[in-house]
């Protein structure tokens, strides 16, 4: 297909080479959450085994060993996005803490009765729930931007949504239900011609592809360490440092002060202002080794192999007899949605299962996507880099076995 040398790839990831249910695992749950490079769990027991100590407080050597990496793991992931500043990247727990904050700290400053937010129909519930909770407090309005039958955007109904009282666009770059890759750039480049800021859902994007927040010139960038091949309980949130000094904080406590009397708290710098109570400092290294280890194998060369595997992927399933691919999105990524006639998409999951097939079946977190395609499931097949040709045909044949027994 191209030359990416997967059988060398995979010798990386010590959980992909288990047998399940007496069959070898083919694991296409990467939607869900990613395995973990050998490098990746090497720095986290490193961490652990050498330098374990709370940073920014202490003056011993621990603590300067332990700080050094935690800063350190932000500059390398500063570099990664190509953010201006190490102060424009906050650690929280997962993209959906990300969200979480925007949603607390812009949306209680920015947003007001009668405001507006835009997201679209193809969101996770990620980015849906914290909007709602946000306008249900302030008397704002969700608006949400259609799809159409193959899972793309209107891209006219969107621009129609943005007005005076938007205050913010939220939208995903990746969609993990459909796999619908979003115009993001030209959705950024409308919302400033209107003077709109707009955060991006990377959490689908940062694993597959190269991300550049510079040159998508958003506002918040939003993503989990879990699903790029780092650790879970770490995650980033990318903010312009113009917004991020105009926010105030998230959550109070140690090390977002600079000072604190009964009287008044003075604030700390960004980005620990935003970073209150002892980080999850193995899982920022965790997260930078991680993000270091795909750039050096090369965001192009992963996007040209999971593109063929999609390619072929959807090839296979769609020979299947009353199968149905959910999502046909002009451009996609590397993620297969589908139902299958007279069975339901539980009891095909857990066939596959049967065959070492790990997949994800149910709405995905993402309810309205469901909905919208008068579907109650999916089975969804989710790709990454370390996923063979041989892997898929494992897969096209478990669905065919599946239909066979309960079809
Ligand atoms: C597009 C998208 N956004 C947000 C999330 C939430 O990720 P997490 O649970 O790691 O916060 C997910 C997880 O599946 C996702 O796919």
């Amino acid at each position: 297909m191209t030359d990416w040398d997967v059988e060398r790839v995979r010798k990386d990831f010590p959980a992909l080479h288990q047998r399940v249910h007496g069959q070898p695992l083919v694991y296409l749950d990467n939607a869900a959450t990613s395995q973990k490079p050998q490098v990746v769990i090497d720095a986290l027991v490193s961490y652990y085994t050498q330098d374990n100590a709370n940073v920014h407080r202490g003056v011993h050597a621990l603590s300067e060993r332990a700080t050094a990496a935690y800063e350190g793991a932000r500059e390398r992931i500063q570099r990664h996005l190509n953010a201006a500043s190490p102060r424009e990247i906050v650690f929280v727990r997962q993209a959906t803490e990300a969200i979480n904050l925007v949603m607390s700290s812009f949306g209680r400053r920015f947003v007001a009765a009668g405001d507006e937010v835009v997201i679209s129909a193809i969101e996770h519930h990620a980015n849906i729930v914290p909007w709602q909770m946000l306008c249900d407090e302030k008397g704002a309005s969700l608006k949400v931007v259609p799809v159409d039958d193959r899972g793309d955007l209107n891209m006219d109904a969107y621009v129609r949504l943005l007005g005076p009282r938007t205050r913010l666009v939220a939208i995903t770059q990746v969609s993990n239900a459909l796999g619908t890759v979003t115009p993001i750039k030209e959705i950024i480049e409308r919302a400033h011609a209107a003077g709109i800021p707009v955060l991006v859902d990377g959490a689908q994007a940062v694993p597959h592809q190269r991300v550049d927040v510079r040159d998508l010139d958003c506002d918040f960038y939003v993503f989990s360490g879990h699903k790029a091949y780092g650790p879970t309980g770490i995650g980033v949130l990318y903010g312009k440092e113009a917004w991020l000094e105009r926010m105030p904080p998230y959550q109070g406590g140690g090390d977002m002060i600079k000072a604190v009397t009964f009287e008044k708290t003075v604030y700390n710098d960004l980005p620990y202002k935003f970073e209150a109570g002892t980080p999850h400092i193995a899982g920022a290294i965790g997260l930078a080794t991680a993000l270091d280890y795909i750039a050096d194998l090369g965001l192009d060369r992963i996007e040209a192999w999971e593109h063929a595997l999609l390619i072929y992927g959807t090839e296979l399933l769609t020979a299947v007899p009353g199968l149905q691919l959910i999502g046909t999105a002009v451009r996609k990524a590397a993620v297969l949605s589908f139902v299958l006639d007279g069975v339901h998409a539980h009891d095909l999951g857990t066939i596959l299962d049967q065959q070492g097939v790990a997949i994800r079946a149910g709405h995905h977190c993402a309810m309205p996507v469901m909905q919208r395609f008068g579907v109650p499931a999916t089975a969804r097949a989710s790709l990454a880099f370390y996923n063979t040709p041989a892997e898929l045909e494992t897969l096209a044949r478990a669905v065919q076995n599946a239909r066979e027994i309960l079809g």
